[in-house]
């Protein structure tokens, strides 16, 4: 059904809204071009500093038809326009305004997650509204005083998208009391403490550089930063860097994570557990390490699972942490992992029998899983350095009592345990390492590690593993002499 009078109908409209972020003037021009029953492919809309487009004819929207049914909009479209409207591609209106139309016919349209139209307005929400988070959290105030002594705090921005109008309610509860400017390239705001009003685009240079409460705040996250928890991907994808520059306490950043691990050591160091004196004997250790309650994984409930072997053991295999089936048999590597690594011993000569097995952390730490079954499920989750750390005692005690000549650390987390420090396996593995009281560690991969890869890089990983289990299987030859 075509509403126009037949002279219009290749007419192309175009629409330039006041400005970027207004989604009023946008539902109101979109509302009179759908009584019109104007295609989107008819109308050209614009950014407010956009040049005029030559091509499109008209500016002033077509007179609709008072009988024209309103239009359907779901408040999921609303919700989701509000937003977007605020992205800053040039091409959301027109994309607003398709929707619009095509909703008309099709209502149930925003549930087809594979329309590419449905998929773009929720990329463009989704990406304005973490620009928002982002604003909330990153922008920094710097105090001025003015020069009837007044209080002024003055914070640089630099949003990606349009969103600094959006935003000026959260600000406005949040300081309430404070009298603040926000200043952007795209435009400013000031509160005065009992008005909001609004100002022209601003430069950096107009922003102060920093203030005697910047010290403060540096020294407070400092304070704040927990090297041991510190997981540089996570924190990039939060703080992203460009936001960095507008942050005093990123200045501390660079210096913080390159002593990350000096700090992480000297915090365990200086909450070192110990467990008093030496047990005078495997068992004994095991009915310590029973009742170790030290740590989350330790309180969870689950039988801690000590090592399997003789005292006197010329080699000593540290694994990560018990898994499901070995918390419910007690015993060391006994699921696919342990068949995996018990393969790959006999393979390369080596008694498993003869040697200790044990892990870094004698607990196993999971989350449960409800199945589609009903059933529950126990996934594997690795310990945490700091947990880790907390068991290191009962690793060292064990080593102390075995007396192993060497020691294969299997995986990272093994790896941890026996040397306290951040370890990169593919940098250091198949190398033998002197440890304190003479013995010599070695560090391969984890056999779980191998189960996960596909077929082909699978056989490349179990053909290293199976070198670095033979040049074990040769040292041990070469030490028994
Ligand atoms: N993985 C380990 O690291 N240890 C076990 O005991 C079992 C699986």
């Amino acid at each position: 059904m075509n509403l126009l009078p037949d002279a219009r109908i290749a007419e192309t409209f175009a629409i330039t809204l006041p400005a970027p972020d207004d989604f009023e003037g946008w539902r109101n021009e979109a509302r009179q071009l759908l009584a019109a029953a104007v295609p989107p492919e008819r109308v050209v809309w614009q950014e407010p500093s956009e040049p005029q487009d030559l091509f499109a004819q008209n500016s002033t929207p077509p007179t609709s038809d008072p009988a024209a049914p309103p239009p359907r909009v779901s408040r999921a479209f609303l919700s989701l326009a509000k937003a977007a409207i605020l992205h800053s591609d040039p091409l959301r209106f027109n994309l607003l305004y398709r929707l619009l139309w095509r909703l008309q016919a099709q209502p149930w349209l925003l549930e087809d997650a594979a329309d590419s139209d449905v998929r773009r307005i929720n990329d463009l929400s989704r990406t304005v509204r973490r620009d928002i988070h982002k604003m909330r959290a990153f922008v920094r105030f710097r105090e001025v005083r003015e020069a009837d002594g007044s209080e002024h705090f003055v914070a640089w921005f630099e949003p990606s998208h349009h969103i600094l109008r959006a935003s000026a309610a959260f600000f406005v509860g949040r300081f309430a009391s404070m009298r603040w400017s926000i200043l952007t390239p795209a435009g400013s705001l000031y509160w005065d403490g009992q008005a909001l009003h609004e100002g022209p685009p601003a430069r950096r240079e107009d922003a102060p550089e920093g203030d005697p409460a910047e010290q403060l705040w540096k020294s407070y996250y400092a304070s704040i930063f927990n090297p041991a928890r510190l997981k540089i991907g996570a924190m990039l994808k939060e703080m992203p860097r460009r936001y960095w520059k507008n942050m005093p306490e990123t200045a501390l950043i660079h210096g913080m994570i390159a002593g990350a691990q000096a700090r992480e050591a000297a915090m365990v160091d200086a909450g070192a557990f110990t467990a008093g004196p030496l047990p005078e004997s495997l068992a004994a250790l095991a009915d310590t390490i029973a009742e170790c309650r030290r740590c989350p994984i330790g309180c969870n409930g689950t039988r801690a699972v000590t090592g399997e072997g003789p005292q006197g053991a010329p080699l000593m295999l540290v694994g990560e942490q018990p898994g499901d089936l070995e918390e419910e048999l007690g015993r060391p590597f006994v699921g696919p992992a342990g068949q995996l690594l018990r393969a790959h011993l006999t393979d390369a000569g080596i008694d498993a029998t003869a040697a200790r097995v044990t892990n870094a952390v004698k607990h196993f730490k999971f989350v449960s899983k409800v199945m589609r079954g009903g059933g529950k499920h126990r996934l594997h989750q690795s310990p945490t350095a700091k947990e880790i750390d907390m068991c290191r005692w009962w690793l060292d005690a064990e080593r102390a009592l075995v007396r192993p000549w060497l020691v294969l650390a299997l995986g990272a987390s093994a790896a941890r345990g026996m040397l306290g420090r951040t370890v990169s396996v593919q940098k250091e593995r198949g190398i033998w390492q002197q440890l304190e009281d003479g013995s010599e560690l070695m560090i391969t991969t984890h056999p779980s590690y191998l189960l996960r890869l596909d077929d082909m890089a699978r056989a490349g990983e179990e053909t290293r593993f199976a070198q670095d289990l033979r040049a074990v299987a040769a040292r041990l030859a070469e030490l028994a002499g």
